[in-house]
């Protein structure tokens, strides 16, 4: 039967999922994750179903109302999709819901955290599904063309509490104290467990998954905004994203009404691989955007963006992918622009644009990857990942709105959130809706060049921002040993250091590097985004005098934006760089996501 998507089993004709029911017990003491999962379809099937897994041990499958087994088997693992589920539901009556039960000790969504890794007296557990890990949680069609309800039960230490990215329902106990609620389930819940029940009833892509279990407190900041982290960064937390409130009311007035109800925020710890994930009505971040100058505000907008463009419109496959994060993107810099100025936004526009650029070029050999759809056949999502979706699908909204001007623009990009939310789009849907409502736009812009054509086509543009301007020329002047004034650094933060650093030369020679960091104390800045790009370049450069800082960093963080470059650069730098990348892995290994493993290892792999 035709796939539905490059990163599914499930075919285009039987029934998709429409709702899940799970129960999740998840064990600390072994790492592992045991769990059922009630499917409702939505329509009765007999015949062939088939769902995605990987690393799941399925237990059995029944018809939860005749509670006869339902056959079924496990294709061995293929490396990028995982196995296939293979169910035969019976010719005689079709069913319209399935039981199952499984159990994982190697899930790639989920991360395991000691006490000593997550920096606590407690244990911690959370999941990155985006792009295919669900299947890694819960057999289920992992697929973005498949919208979902569910509710959770997740069973847990009574010491540690439970967040969803869904509508917390209750918690409670085997032994309910006086008004509290009895555990649904009580031979399933014994003593020193305790049960947090959740409710999704939005239907969302399988990717928006996602929950979290630890020793976690919380912080209002706003009427419809919770800081949720660790006591320890809690208060800090709170302080840096306190502009919240105004980011949504700006994203209101843009894209139309906020429909997730709650716009809540999750500090993780420092392993978590990504800068934000746009989880619904609970944003899951890094810790590494706090830093004490507002700076994750970008972080945040860019997350707020996703609850129209991603969440509500969701992509239907990865190779649409560009729908996500390429209007996010565009998005994300108009909320900027209101809260924050357009000299901030035209200087994000200048970042985007240079790593636009620095990414074609990385993808020389490979320019397949430099379309805004480019076909994903056999390709895992995480090797591809890259900034083109977001700035050339950055760059082509922006083209539009230059065409059409911005009061067009902004009534179009109404009209199509309104039309399509809650529903899978691709790209030619989107491309009929832009042409419908514009006449004659595919007369003005070349349509096909921007979505199949490779690199960047002649009609982008390059941002002009005085702060991106100037801090290219005092970039140019380091040639001939010049460093920028105390007084042109002063009003600095990481996001124009980073575009400093990254506009020197790349044969910056040892002493100068060495000569930046004695005056501006880059390696030792308490902004990630400085540290980790002055690090990549003095290694680069060549200077040992910053392995040790390197290891204590690689230590210290998992997020897959420091990894990669810091890695890359020991791996590529000499044998004793490369050594030296291999034991900081081995023993940092297990205080890594396992999705951010699996970048590593690629990398040291590439360099061996
Ligand atoms: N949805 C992405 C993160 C993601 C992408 C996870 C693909 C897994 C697969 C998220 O919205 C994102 O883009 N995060 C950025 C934030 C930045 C662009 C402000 C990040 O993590 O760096
Ligand atoms: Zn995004």
């Amino acid at each position: 039967m035709a796939p539905l998507d490059p990163h599914s089993y499930a075919d285009g004709e039987s029934p998709l999922t429409t709702h899940v029911a799970l129960t999740l017990y998840l064990d600390f003491a072994t790492c592992s994750l045991h769990g059922s999962a009630l499917l409702t379809l939505s329509a009765p099937h007999s015949g062939p179903l088939s769902l995605d897994t990987r690393s799941l041990t399925i237990h059995s499958a029944i018809d939860p109302t005749s509670l006869s087994p339902i056959p079924f088997s496990l294709s061995p693992p293929d490396p990028v999709l995982g196995s296939q589920l293979s169910l035969s539901l019976p010719a005689e009556t079709p069913l319209s819901s399935i039981l199952l039960s499984f159990s994982t000790s190697s899930s790639s969504a989920l991360h395991f955290l000691s006490p000593s890794q997550a920096a606590s007296p407690f244990p911690y557990a959370y999941t990155q599904c985006q792009s295919i890990h669900a299947r890694s949680i819960f057999p289920c069609h992992d697929t973005p063309a498949a919208r979902i309800r569910f509710s959770a039960l997740l069973n847990i230490p009574s010491s540690l509490s439970a967040v969803m990215a869904a509508r917390h329902h209750a918690r409670c106990d085997p032994v309910p104290s006086e008004g509290g609620l009895s555990c649904p389930d009580s031979l399933w819940c014994a003593p020193g467990r305790i049960v947090e029940q959740f409710v999704m009833d939005q239907p969302i892509p399988p990717y928006l998954f996602a929950f979290a279990v630890g020793h976690i407190v919380y912080r209002d900041i706003g009427p419809r905004t919770r800081v949720y982290a660790g006591p320890d960064v809690v208060d800090e937390a709170a302080r840096e994203f306190s502009g919240t409130e105004e980011m949504i009311r700006a994203g209101e007035k843009l894209f139309g009404p906020y429909d997730w109800v709650r716009f809540d925020l999750l500090v993780l710890p420092m392993s978590f691989p990504y800068g934000g994930m746009e989880n619904p009505r609970m944003v899951f971040l890094t810790p590494t955007v706090i830093k004490g100058d507002a700076a994750g505000a970008q972080v945040v907008a860019h997350e707020l963006a996703h609850s129209w463009t991603g969440n509500l419109i969701t992509n239907k496959t990865n190779e649409d992918f560009w729908l996500n994060e390429g209007f996010t993107t565009y998005a994300e810099r108009r909320i900027v622009e209101v809260v924050q100025g357009e000299e901030r936004a035209a200087l994000n526009m200048g970042i985007g644009w240079r790593g636009l650029n620095r990414t074609v070029e990385r993808f020389r050999d490979n320019m397949e990857f430099t379309k805004l759809k480019p076909c994903m056949q056999g390709v895992d999502p995480d090797d591809v990942y890259s900034e083109i979706p977001y700035e050339k699908g950055f760059q082509f909204l922006w083209r539009i709105e230059r065409q059409v001007g911005r009061p067009v623009f902004d009534e179009f990009t109404k009209k199509y959130i309104s039309t399509f939310k809650f529903q899978s789009i691709d790209t030619e849907t989107f491309i009929d809706f832009l042409k419908a409502n514009v006449p004659g736009i595919e007369n003005q812009i070349d349509l096909r060049l921007w979505v199949e054509g490779t690199g960047i086509p002649p009609d982008a543009m390059e941002p002009v921002s005085a702060v991106y301007n100037k801090i290219k020329t005092l970039a140019s002047e380091f040639k001939n040993g010049q460093m920028p004034g105390e007084d042109e650094v002063a009003q600095w933060n990481g996001q124009e250091w980073e575009l400093y650093l990254e506009n020197l030369s790349s044969n910056v020679d040892p002493s100068q590097a060495l000569a930046l960091d004695a005056r501006y104390r880059l390696s030792e800045s308490r902004d990630w985004e400085v540290k980790v790009a002055f690090l990549e370049l003095a290694i680069s450069a060549g200077c040992k005098e910053y392995y040790a800082e390197a290891e204590r960093s690689l230590k210290q963080v998992g997020r897959m934006k420091y990894l990669r470059p810091l890695y890359t650069a020991l791996a590529k730098c000499s044998d004793e760089g490369k050594m030296l990348a291999r034991r900081i892995y081995a023993e940092a290994r297990n205080c890594y996501h396992p999705i951010a493993q699996g970048v590593v290892e690629s990398i040291l792999s590439k360099h061996a």
